[in-house]
């Protein structure tokens, strides 16, 4: 049958013949189940192989997939990752598959959309640190719709894994230490990327990634063996991907970690039992690059086709890149290994999301011209990258804001580095857009200040020659503004680091400013927390400007002179030094909590910055909160508030962090966990009432290793700032 013959008239550009009746898999009108029950009896078990098959199109410019060159990319073919910028190859691609397929079923085209497409905004790990979810939405729906515009149906973000280890390169996609912030972010990303319909033509489907405990890297190394009991996977891994399902993410890409002996890529209990079968995931999830062959290296599977077996029936629908589906599905159907009925429900799971994003009525992305660096979708990255950045230490003279300045001093590698300000996974991001440092500077006192550059020294490496240039611009100026951090490629995917210290030769460029006494302001750039602890005794002030997008250089200016009061809380512990790792604030109870037992005998066992550690140019007080009632059963809410007031000149925002603790149960508990955060902007003198409504089941119950939830009689704690309040539960053992 000729696919001319049977494709009806549908909006967009598909050719038509009018006169045989419209398929039913084509009518929008009908439920998209029933269109997917035609269109499955509709196709043989080649066509349906492919449909579960990823290749890419396009010039990868990543160097960690290793891909050979695709030629003759089969019409038939499910998705593919699409690493060109512009709509014109997707559609000359589309219309082979939509005209010259037999039965015309549109590809899906992917990409690492992960924090902007050209528009880079922060990376996801500074994003957190705003506490700003509304905001993070707003980003992410400029992603998507410069994405969906480009050619793009479906970004492979948000990025979920908890990271408690920063020498792991991937720590800077992630939203930090908690599972809970990685939750709320993840979710307000899959919001701002998939609105209410993904078939809007300014939408992209999410894919929460990588499913699951891939932060748990052994000494954070990328790709290696997570030691993962039961209870930690639920208790810190899973918590994310529950809430972001929940959010409606549509497709999850699976993880290449081991998970203490069965790789996230060939595992049946997180990819079907728990995902599928009790959190009622109806959509798809595509391996991560060539993971499904990789089985075979982990040695999950004796070889390619058995890896396909195992990856297939655990429940992975696509696979990316590796073609072990495309080799030996067919072969494995035929020898019953692989039932029609998995077969069937992987297909339709990957139909149904091409259905929901409407590709079968509009599989064309129109050419949109002026659809990059909106003037508003600028003013949303540069407000994004404002409160993003922490002011880790303003010392005793107040250092910052900048007061009556009139000789600068802009020193680094990094100050004038617009690559480096878009960090790793920038997409199509072009560091012609990126305001610098010293580009901030200028704009913000170029009529008002003098402002010397110098170099200092590079990233890295051994050559001091500019560091004498630097320290005579230092001794003129009034003021000091050193910019030092990574490179951006030092962060991201394969990018471990077994120190998080800069390195030397940056740590001796400061060392040499701060030598002329001028005061100093260190601004730093990096994807992960750093290790300060030779470098914070040169800083007057240290602002965390982290990678900042396009617009992070008028942030970093304006938080400098003040134009902008810093709200960013760190979402990521900051170790002392490397040797404290893995350092987290939520930590389970030490057996000798007293007289100083069990502390490192040579540094101190405390973080440099801990968990919320951020500061403001204005102060803020805390009540007492109030809770209205203290004994409460299962099914109450609990309301609990507190006032905070502004008692500082300017104004600011506060972001108020809920915690609670259970201080004894059948399964220990950390010392301190994050339920909810709120953020709120407060005038001089003005007080505002903090609100957390606490549902006990999920707020205070605890989760075991299946994943039920358990609510024990006896003492609750809710912390917030330095206050305790106490709530109690005499009703009996609940569990869920
Ligand atoms: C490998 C990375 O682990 C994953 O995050 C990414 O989405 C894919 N490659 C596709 O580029």
């Amino acid at each position: 049958m000729c696919v001319m013959a049977c494709v009806a008239p549908v909006a967009g550009s598909v050719s038509v013949a009018a006169a045989e009746p419209v398929p039913v898999y084509r009518n929008a009108a009908v439920p998209v189940e029933e269109r997917i029950d035609d269109l499955l009896s509709r196709m043989t078990t080649r066509e349906k192989v492919l449909q579960l098959n990823q290749f890419y199109i396009g010039t990868n410019n990543n160097v960690n997939n290793i891909g050979e060159v695709v030629n003759g990319i089969p019409a038939e073919v499910g998705s593919l990752i699409y690493f060109d910028g512009d709509p014109a190859l997707r559609n000359a691609m589309q219309r082979r598959a939509v005209e010259e397929s037999r039965l015309g079923i549109p590809i899906l085209f992917g990409y690492d959309v992960i924090h902007g497409f050209r528009t880079v905004y922060p990376t996801s790990l500074a994003q957190a640190c705003s506490w700003n979810p509304a905001l993070v939405s707003e980003a992410c729906a400029v992603a998507a719709q410069e994405a969906r515009q480009s050619g793009v149906d479906w970004t492979f973000s948000p990025m979920i894994d908890v990271a408690r280890d920063p020498r792991w390169g991937r720590v800077v996609e992630g939203y930090g230490e908690d599972p809970y912030v990685n939750g709320v972010f993840g979710a307000a990303s899959v919001r701002g990327y998939q609105g209410d319909n993904i078939a809007d033509s300014l939408k992209v489907a999410a894919c929460l990634k990588h499913y699951v405990a891939y932060g748990a890297s052994e000494a954070g190394r990328d790709y290696v063996y997570t030691e993962v009991s039961p209870q930690t996977l639920w208790d810190t891994y899973l918590l994310p991907y529950q809430m972001c399902v929940e959010a409606g993410a549509q497709t999850l890409m699976s993880s290449f970690n081991d998970i203490s002996g069965t790789p996230g890529t060939a595992n049946h209990y997180t990819l079907t039992e728990v995902l599928k079968d009790m959190w009622g995931h109806d959509g798809f999830v595509v391996s991560d690059w060539d993971a499904v062959k990789q089985l075979v290296a982990q040695g999950n599977a004796a070889d390619m086709k058995e890896a396909a077996l195992h990856a297939f029936n655990a429940g992975v629908e696509m696979d990316m890149m590796s073609y072990a589906y495309d080799h030996h599905l067919e072969e494995l159907i035929a020898e019953g290994k692989v039932s029609p009925q998995r077969l069937d429900d992987a297909v339709r799971r990957v139909l149904r999301i091409k259905m929901r994003l409407g590709l079968f009525e509009n599989p064309y992305t129109p050419e949109v011209p002026d659809r990059f660096l909106r003037p508003a979708s600028r003013v949303t990255a540069g407000r994004l990258a404002a409160e993003s950045m922490v002011l880790l230490k303003n010392d005793s003279t107040a250092t910052l804001p900048l007061k009556e300045v009139s000789k600068i001093a802009v020193i680094g590698p990094l100050a004038k580095s617009k690559a480096d300000m878009l960090g790793s996974w920038h997409c199509h991001g072009n560091p012609d857009d990126v305001t610098t440092l010293y580009e901030g500077i200028m704009n913000e006192y170029g009529n008002g200040a003098e402002v010397r550059y110098a170099l200092g020294v590079d990233k890295d490496g051994d050559d001091t020659s500019g560091i004498a240039e630097a320290v005579e611009a230092a001794a003129w100026a009034d003021v000091v503004i050193l910019h030092l951090g990574e490179d951006y490629r030092w962060g991201g995917e394969n990018a471990s680091r077994s120190t998080i210290a800069l390195p030397a030769i940056q740590e001796k460029l400061a060392e040499a400013v701060a030598g002329t006494g001028k005061p100093v302001v260190l601004v730093l750039s990096n994807g992960r927390p750093l290790d300060l602890s030779r470098l914070e005794p040169h800083a007057n002030a240290i602002l965390e400007a982290w990678q900042p997008g396009v617009n992070g250089g008028d942030a970093m200016a304006g938080i400098l002179s003040g134009r902008i009061n810093p709200s960013g809380k760190l979402a990521i512990t900051f170790p002392y030094s490397t040797g404290q790792i893995p350092i987290y604030y939520n930590r389970r109870p030490t057996a000798r909590p007293f007289d100083r037992q069990g502390l490192y005998q040579d540094i101190t066992s405390e973080p440099l910055y801990p968990f919320g550690h951020g500061l403001s140019y204005t102060t803020f007080e805390y009540g007492t909160p109030k809770a209205d009632r203290i004994d409460f059963v299962a099914d109450d809410t609990i309301e609990i508030t507190i006032p905070v007031t502004n008692t500082g000149d300017l104004t600011g925002d506060e972001t108020v962090l809920w915690f609670i603790n259970d201080p004894y149960s059948s399964i220990t508990r950390p010392v301190k966990e994050l339920k909810y955060f709120e953020k709120k902007h407060l005038s001089p003198g003005e007080t505002a009432e903090y609100t957390f409504r606490i549902d006990p089941m999920r707020d205070l119950a605890m989760v075991d290793g299946t994943g039920r939830r358990i609510l024990e009689p006896g003492e609750y704690r809710v912390l917030v700032a330095d206050k305790v309040l106490t709530l109690n539960y005499k009703g009996e053992k609940l569990s869920r």
